[in-house]
């Protein structure tokens, strides 16, 4: 299965889509004086900067064109030192990668995002930017990441692909750092299948964005073009069937969130008096989007037991996220001399031992949440989860 969002795609999103089926216009350029053009993508863009409370937003194809677009808008130069979690999806890596810059990897803590503390530790002369990543909907300690970056003059690129509707501290997750980067992939809050998002206050950053993601043209390919463009692009546009789509979507973002809270907030209190464990910690209970729940055993051995009689796995043996677990990545690490492999971050490897994901919103073997609820769940069906959640645990 998947994310939120798939699960209530319905009316609205056929009515946005079939719009755009009838309206004779694929692409997301068209003739603006013509009725018929329907413009989802730049529809899409206005209100999702709304939504974040920034000027800009850009629609790409993926949470990785986000990633990358980002990083080569900010100016990152090969060589450069990025620092990001060892706990994160792949796509933080490559995205860093193929920038030509080197990731640095550092510690999480109790959160599941980013330790703070170990940022500061991995600072070098060439260390140019910190990518937060906001894991599993969890906000990261935004304060204390944005004071390490402005003493050291370091940019940060939040990666929000786990985490659109989410906030920190009534500043929309996104909106925090210099640009914030979205996933609108199937497992996420939000989806169009598949496609991206950036967010920016930064208007030159927008227009460096907008032109490396499309063969180097101004916002809109609006003004002269050929003869006077300054930036060489790429392709990583969105049609208007994905922009149809995913508007329809970020109309009900609030509601998905706020059910996700609610189903969340009840399985907790079903479940809290179960023995040997604590709820990860939150950096800002009223901001995580509520998509899953992470639980940590106070052992690797209770978590693993209680995993297995779920049908379910330990955080650090859910493959897709876990550093420990990217050979690809490892390898790269391995040549550039870099710390890798299993051990190279003993306690990110220690906390994701006792974790456990139980699903919330995003159900998915590749993140650990196999066994959970989802946003359609039922209250007794929450109860039956939570009773297999508590025998387990008992076992
Ligand atoms: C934390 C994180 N970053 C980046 C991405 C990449 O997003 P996409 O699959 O849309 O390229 C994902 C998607 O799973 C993610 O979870």
């Amino acid at each position: 299965m998947a994310g939120p969002g798939s699960y209530w795609i319905g009316a609205e999103e056929k009515k946005q889509v079939m719009d755009v089926m009838e309206s004779g216009y694929l692409f997301r350029y068209g003739d603006m004086e013509d009725a018929n053009f329907q413009h989802k993508v730049y529809t899409l863009e206005k209100e999702f900067a709304a939504y974040c409370g920034v000027d800009y937003a850009l629609a790409t194809s993926s949470g990785t064109s986000s990633l990358f677009v980002s990083l080569l808008a900010m100016g990152i130069q090969p060589g450069d030192e990025i620092i990001v979690p060892a706990y994160t999806f792949v796509a933080t890596y490559s995205a860093v990668i193929y920038a030509g810059a080197i990731p640095v990897l550092a510690e999480i803590d109790e959160s599941l995002c980013i330790d703070p503390r170990d940022i500061e530790a991995r600072i070098t002369p060439k260390t140019k930017a910190i990518i937060p990543v906001h894991m599993l909907g969890n906000p990261c300690a935004m304060e204390s990441i944005l004071d390490i970056a402005d003493r050291h003059g370091l940019a940060v690129l939040e990666d929000a692909c786990q985490a659109a509707g989410g906030s920190y501290q009534g500043k929309k997750l996104g909106s925090i750092g210099r640009m914030g980067a979205f996933s609108l992939n199937v497992f996420k809050t939000i989806t169009a299948g598949d496609g991206g998002m950036i967010a920016t206050r930064d208007k030159d950053l927008y227009e460096r964005a907008f032109a490396i993601h499309d063969q180097g043209h101004t916002p809109h390919r609006a003004g002269v073009q050929v003869g006077s463009r300054q930036i060489l692009g790429l392709n990583f546009r969105v049609n208007e069937l994905l922009g149809a789509l995913a508007l329809a979507q970020l109309r009900k973002i609030d509601r998905i969130v706020g059910t996700l809270r609610e189903k969340k907030t009840r399985l907790k209190e079903l479940i809290s008096d179960s023995p040997g464990f604590r709820f990860r910690t939150l950096n800002d209970p009223d901001g995580e989007c509520g998509t899953l729940c992470t639980v940590i055993f106070d052992s690797s051995e209770k978590a693993a037991q209680v995993s297995r009689s779920l049908g379910t796995t330990t955080v650090d043996h859910s493959g897709w996220h876990v550093y420990a677990n990217m050979e690809h990545v490892n390898k790269y690490l391995k040549e550039n001399n870099r710390p890798h492999g299993l051990g190279a971050y003993p306690r990110t490897d220690d906390i994701l031992s006792r974790a456990v994901n139980i699903s919330v919103g995003v159900v998915d073997a590749g993140l650990g949440s196999g066994f959970g609820i989802n946003i359609n769940s039922s209250d007794e069906e929450i109860a039956i989860a939570a009773e297999t959640f508590r025998n387990a645990c008992l076992g």
